[in-house]
């Protein structure tokens, strides 16, 4: 714990970024779900089996088993983590003046996509767009966007479509089964695949269980499956879902793909058996994969993300609705209407509740959503404060303090001013950028 002067001075020190700021001055880290999950008695049994060989590790083909039994993907690529698998995946699949349509972007794989040469496109639902919109789907994709795409540049100049499962920036929103089966059968009649980012696959099944007709009685695992079914390769941050603190990889149904990153892993990660991670890894991965599937850890798991959600609702705090699925998202731009988003309104908040408290939380607004090829900042119109929930670490009153922090935070809203950002780094900004208080 620390005081609210050294917090002061603390969050002045870090540029008014909460990624810059030293974990020991955090009470609660909410800055995400990212590698901050707590390992499992049986995983960390696991770890202990690591097989730490070069080359054909066993604990890889644990991994590899793990994949393939519950995903259904063939061909599995380990690397150390996402970014490792958009890497290569992108390097691959993408030529120069492609486009890669996707159900809104991540910062991580679109900046991939981009320095492959292709261009993201948004073909995501506008509800997705509206903090205040009730839709249960807002992970879905408009399939008229798409085959507007599909009509303006041809369906050989896409390189795939990238479909994440609980889209995160939406808020942790899911697509419905329905509409990925339509996605499908569209992609198939005009000969484009469909990539998997599937991060946070497990807790977009636990939404279609819940919410879409016909999924009521199905298991987690059988949802994971069918979605898994409805794509042709994957990229994973096993940091998430996976329950671990460092993985992920890229998965393929096609020989040609796999074969080229088979041989491009080697040059970015380490040789296709272990690809950046060590056999322990691997190990608590295959573990992590078969305990997300439980329908018991993910009714836990995304039921504390809505105990903290219905908390802060009851305080008026405008938050993302529906609850997702990995954190609660704050509307910064209705929480502090009075700044403009130049004056990083989602920034600002994040700053204030962390001296507020030492609750540690992410912006995901305009900083995080960079700028443009001719070097405009995009101005996204979801400019929200992310409290990212790690998995199987906080307790119900660990929630409770968090609520009543940004309550706390909101009664003072009107008094509370922006940054101006005096430190831009060019790729991903929002880590290393710095602020100052205007
Ligand atoms: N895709 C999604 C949807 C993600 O949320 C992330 C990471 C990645 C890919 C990249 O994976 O970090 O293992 O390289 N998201 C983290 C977050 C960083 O905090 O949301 P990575």
């Amino acid at each position: 714990m620390t005081t609210r002067n050294e917090r002061v001075k603390a969050i002045k020190e870090a540029g008014y970024n909460t990624f810059l700021l030293k974990s020991e001055d955090v009470y609660i880290d909410l800055l995400t779900d990212s590698g901050t999950n707590a390992m499992s008695d049986q995983q960390w049994s696991a770890f202990m089996l690591g097989d730490e060989a070069y080359a054909g590790s066993k604990s890889y083909y644990n991994m590899e088993a793990a994949i393939q039994k519950y995903y259904g993907y063939k061909y599995i690529i380990p690397t150390h983590q996402g970014r490792g698998a958009e890497n290569i995946l992108s390097k691959i699949l993408i030529k120069k003046g492609d486009i890669v349509p996707g159900n809104m972007y991540f910062t991580t794989t679109r900046l991939h996509q981009e320095l492959a040469g292709g261009t993201f496109k948004d073909i995501i639902i506008d509800e997705a767009h509206d903090a205040q919109s009730l839709h249960p789907f807002k992970g879905n994709v408009d399939i008229n966007k798409l085959e507007m795409l599909v009509n303006e540049y041809g369906a050989e100049r896409i390189s795939y479509i990238s479909i994440a499962t609980n889209v995160n920036m939406a808020g942790g929103q899911p697509i419905s089964m329905a509409n990925l089966k339509e996605l499908r059968a569209y992609t198939l009649k005009h000969g484009i695949r469909i990539i998997h980012d599937m991060t946070r696959v497990a807790e977009n099944a636990y939404f279609i269980q819940q919410r879409e007709e016909g999924y009521e009685t199905k298991k987690i695992a059988e949802i994971v499956r069918e979605i898994c079914d409805n794509t042709d390769g994957a990229t994973m941050s096993a940091k998430k879902d996976a329950l671990v603190n460092i993985g992920g990889f890229l998965a393929t149904n096609e020989w040609d793909v796999y074969e080229e990153a088979r041989n491009l892993v080697v040059v970015y990660e380490g040789l296709h058996t272990y690809g950046g991670l060590a056999g322990r890894d691997m190990e608590a991965i295959a573990v992590g994969i078969r305990e997300s599937l439980d329908d018991n850890h993910q009714h836990a798991r995304v039921g504390q993300v809505e105990y903290l959600g219905h908390k802060m609702m009851e305080f008026g705090i405008p938050i993302v609705q529906p609850i997702g699925g990995h954190g609660i998202f704050v509307d910064a731009k209705a929480f502090l209407p009075h700044l403009t988003q130049d004056q990083f309104p989602a920034q600002t908040l994040a700053a204030e509740v962390y001296i507020d408290s030492g609750v540690r939380t992410m912006e995901r607004g305009i900083v995080s959503a960079g700028r443009n090829d001719k070097g405009e900042n995009h101005y996204p119109k979801l400019e929200l404060v992310r409290f990212t929930l790690p998995r199987r670490v906080y307790t119900q009153a660990h929630m409770d303090v968090i609520a009543e922090s940004v309550a706390n935070v909101y009664d003072r809203r009107k008094k509370i001013k922006g940054l101006e950002m005096i430190y831009e780094p060019k790729y991903l900004r929002f880590f290393q950028a710095r602020f100052k208080k205007l």
